[in-house]
């Protein structure tokens, strides 16, 4: 790991990238509570939209920017001076604001979107980096579609944006294209060949089109990117972009080690993802990792048994650690008779109240007809073969 700075920060854009995803955008006061969710996540950078895009978004960025305190609040921008300006407007009410402009680098975007030369596209960069520093000292410039542009002009673009005095610098896979280590190349490159770099704090921001998104995220942050970009449940544009919760506890759970830190809240991750869920109208899929309704979940008796005896056996983090009260033990066909009787007794009973040999083949037969099997169902069996006794 190259960069001796070990604070990785946190840009989200859910409400810039993930809300452009949406087929219904947010209303205002929905996107307050989003961003009052991420100051208390731990968020360093919110984007907050795209101020120039409409006049409601304008209003809703001022609006974060006015209210949210312990974060930075930041605007997209197009290299372009009238979106510069509408940022610069909306954002100039935050304590402490940020304009992020940006520009397509690659040769498909520069020569199909653009339809202007290499220079000229430099040239853009460079004016539009200048004209945010004079609303701020916080510029960061993106490099759209970083992942698909020739190094050599990769380079050249993130040393003249540094010298234009761009302070973050970010690399999109905009199109989620690379691969972890295609990604990880392309940071370790510029780290040897970009000779202002220090200057700057190297940024990524990976779409998931491959699935890739966190992986690439992450093999950026081993060779020295210190802010990563990413959305709350992974939403964003087409297959999203990198998930906050999951780069998040990455860091927190294989790479704290390494010395690298995050500022995330992690224990209020579920409220965080909960929230997203229910304001987009985007459900969570149930395998999803850290806040799916299965990501601590046990089925097998097997692991139940093992989670039992203890906990660390089949969890590499606890459910606390990301708001979750306490993992679930599902009761199905696979499960075995040491997590009934656990279950029994956290339901109130005894084991020399029942027979347990006589209620597991009684719970057998019935996860066998029904599938899933629930503390009422478990009772009622209890009833039943206290019944039988009795009589
Ligand atoms: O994916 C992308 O390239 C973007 C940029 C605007 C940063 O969202
Ligand atoms: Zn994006």
């Amino acid at each position: 790991m190259s960069s001796v700075n070990k604070q990785v920060k946190i840009f989200d854009t859910t409400l810039r990238d993930g809300e452009q995803a949406l087929p219904a955008s947010l209303n205002k006061r929905d996107k307050l509570q989003i961003a009052l969710m991420l100051e208390k996540l731990g968020v360093d950078i919110i984007e907050a939209g795209f101020p120039v895009s409409s006049p409601g978004d304008f209003e809703s960025v001022r609006m974060i920017a006015k209210e949210v305190k312990n974060a930075t609040v930041c605007g997209l921008s197009r290299a372009l001076e009238k979106d510069i300006d509408a940022c610069g407007q909306a954002l100039n009410i935050a304590d402490q604001f940020r304009i992020h402009t940006f520009i397509a680098t690659s040769d498909i975007h520069v020569d199909t979107k653009l339809r202007k030369s290499q220079d000229e596209v430099v040239e853009m960069a460079v004016k539009a980096i200048k004209h945010a520093r004079s609303y701020t000292d916080d510029v960061e410039f993106s490099c759209e579609d970083a992942g698909r542009t020739h190094i050599d002009y990769l380079c050249r673009m993130v040393e003249a944006a540094i010298a234009a005095g761009a302070t973050t610098v970010n690399i999109p896979d905009t199109v989620g294209y690379t691969t972890p280590s295609e990604f990880g190349g392309i940071i370790h490159n510029l780290f040897n060949r970009v000779p202002n770099i220090d200057k700057a704090i190297i940024s990524v921001h990976c779409h998931n089109d491959l699935g890739l998104a966190v992986a690439n995220s992450l093999a950026a942050v081993e060779q020295g990117a210190r802010q990563v970009e990413c959305t709350v449940n992974g939403i964003g544009e087409r297959a999203g972009n990198c998930s906050l919760e999951e780069i998040a506890m990455i860091l927190q759970t294989r790479y704290a080690m390494l010395g690298l830190e995050t500022n995330i809240q992690s224990q209020e991750i579920s409220k965080a993802s909960k929230l997203v869920s229910n304001l987009c109208n985007m459900p969570v899929q149930s395998n999803k990792a850290i806040v799916g309704a299965n990501a601590f979940s046990h089925s097998s008796g097997i692991h139940q048994d093992g989670v039992l005896k203890g906990q660390n056996t089949y969890e590499i983090m606890t459910p606390e650690s990301v708001g979750i009260n306490k993992n679930n033990l599902n009761l199905t066909s696979r499960s075995g008779r040491h997590v009934i009787k656990h279950r029994l007794g956290e339901l109130g009973y005894q084991a020399d109240e029942y027979d347990l040999d006589a209620i597991y083949d009684a719970f057998l037969r019935l996860a066998d007809k029904k599938g899933q099997v629930f503390d009422y169902d478990l009772e009622a069996l209890l009833f039943f073969d206290q019944q039988k006794h009795d009589h």
